[in-house]
């Protein structure tokens, strides 16, 4: 059989296998790892995972140049993270926000007075698309660094129809030059703009009836169709949008052809969660406040809870969503970075799931499931990439640790070595 490149001797081989389903309840425990593995890699995708022994027996590798074969030296090799849902194409900081938040004031008090996401969406506005472009390859730069090999990125610094585009254009173009694979979202419902500040409705109304169709043949016309999911996504919030309007605009964005997603309980349970299982969403995200009742509704559906344990974290909040809770009762449960620039100015994964072992109760094999295969899962590309198997994208990362559980334990540390990205070299910090 014929490899491109091998990558043997891996102390520990994290595969994350799921046999094509995302990991729910107890299997979320097991991180599918192999002691001493391999894997051999043809034409982008993982030709063979396994032992260092049965795969290096299976390649001819006397063909094989150095530069083919990569000896992990003993260290962790795992699939690259997955990080489904951020928010980082954007201009502007919220630094002054973040001194404000330090003081005492409430993010949704600075988001009723204009500030928060409408102060991202002027400058968002105001940005040209080349500055957008700039900015947002350099966040991309950081995921990379920390492991991240795909991502989904939301619009919603628009609030326009032309500036929503523009984010689109900008995430086409910044998926087209960069190594990480993207995601596109459409997230035109993440506030209200200051221009229908006291009609949302007639917001809505345009959403459903310039915004989500327009956005829908951008898709048809980008690189993304075929290739990638396009989703549709709203702010169920007080201060934002009601279950009523969210329900709206995804059941025109379904009529289109979107997968939805939603943006619920993060601070208030208005019934979203519900909502979007019934309208069966790919995922729900945040779910701070979610009922029990609707926890079991999450764990006999398809829909994946995404939690975001950065955004507690930011707001120095001892309370975050009840992952464990989830988990124990049999939901796929993923984690994410939320990476924006004001709830979770944070682009690491490996961060994410330091956060939600502490304080959600996770432990390190399912923070590893939970930022892997079923964040996969949670953006549509499950079937693609999140786990090391047969036939699926050769996406995995060379850590400087010889213990996966150190991910999530030494928190705030650099351990990535290397990134392969569809069986290239996409990183290399030495
Ligand atoms: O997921 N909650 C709404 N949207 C983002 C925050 C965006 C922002 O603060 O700019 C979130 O937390
Ligand atoms: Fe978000």
């Amino acid at each position: 059989m014929k490899a491109d490149l091998i990558v043997y001797n891996a102390g520990q081989l994290v595969t994350c296998a799921s046999g094509g389903q995302p990991k729910r309840g107890s299997a979320m425990l097991d991180v599918g790892m192999i002691a001493d593995g391999a894997v051999a890699i043809s034409d982008g995708n993982l030709a063979a995972v396994g032992s260092s022994a049965d795969i290096l027996g299976l390649f001819d590798t006397r063909k094989m140049s150095d530069g083919q074969m990569i000896d992990a030296g003993g260290a962790v090799v795992c699939p690259g993270f997955v990080d489904p849902h951020t928010h980082i194409v954007f201009a502007g900081n919220r630094l002054d926000e973040f001194e404000l938040k330090i003081k005492g004031s409430d993010y949704l008090e600075i988001l009723a007075n204009g500030g928060g996401i409408i102060s991202t969406v002027q400058r968002t506005r105001e940005a040209p698309f080349e500055a957008l472009v700039k900015q947002s390859l350099a966040r991309l730069d950081k995921m990379l660094a920390c492991g991240t090999t795909t991502c989904e990125i939301k619009t919603g610094y628009g609030l326009n129809t032309a500036d929503e585009l523009k984010m689109l254009d900008v995430i086409a173009e910044i998926g087209r030059i960069h190594a990480i694979d993207v995601v596109p979202t459409f997230l035109a419902a993440h506030a209200v703009p200051p221009e229908f500040k006291d009609d949302s409705d007639v917001y809505i109304q345009l959403i459903c009836s310039e915004m989500l169709p327009r956005a829908w043949r951008w898709y048809s016309e980008s690189q993304f169709h075929n290739k990638s999911p396009f989703f549709c996504d709203v702010f169920c919030e007080n201060a934002a949008f009601s279950v009523e309007q969210s329900r709206t605009v995804l059941e025109t964005a379904r009529s289109l052809g979107f997968m939805l997603k939603a943006h619920v309980d993060e601070f208030t349970n208005l019934g979203g969660s519900r909502m979007a299982i019934d309208m069966n969403a790919a995922s729900i995200d945040h779910l701070d406040t979610i009922s029990d009742d609707e926890i079991a509704l999450l764990a006999k559906s398809d829909t994946i809870g995404i939690v975001t344990p950065t955004v507690n974290f930011n707001f120095g909040s001892c309370e975050f969503a009840d992952a464990r809770k989830l988990i124990d009762a049999g939901c796929a449960v993923a984690v994410s970075t939320d990476y924006n620039p004001g709830s979770a100015p944070c682009p690491s994964q490996p961060m994410a799931m330091a956060i939600a072992c502490r304080y959600q109760k996770l432990l390190p094999p399912e923070a590893f499931n939970a930022a892997t295969i079923n964040a996969a899962f949670g953006i549509g590309l499950g079937s693609r990439t999140g786990s090391l198997e047969t036939g699926k994208q050769a996406d995995l990362l060379i850590l400087n640790i010889s213990d996966y559980r150190e991910i999530p334990f030494e928190f705030g540390a650099a351990s990535v070595k290397k990134v392969i990205k569809a069986g290239t070299v996409a990183y290399d910090a030495s």
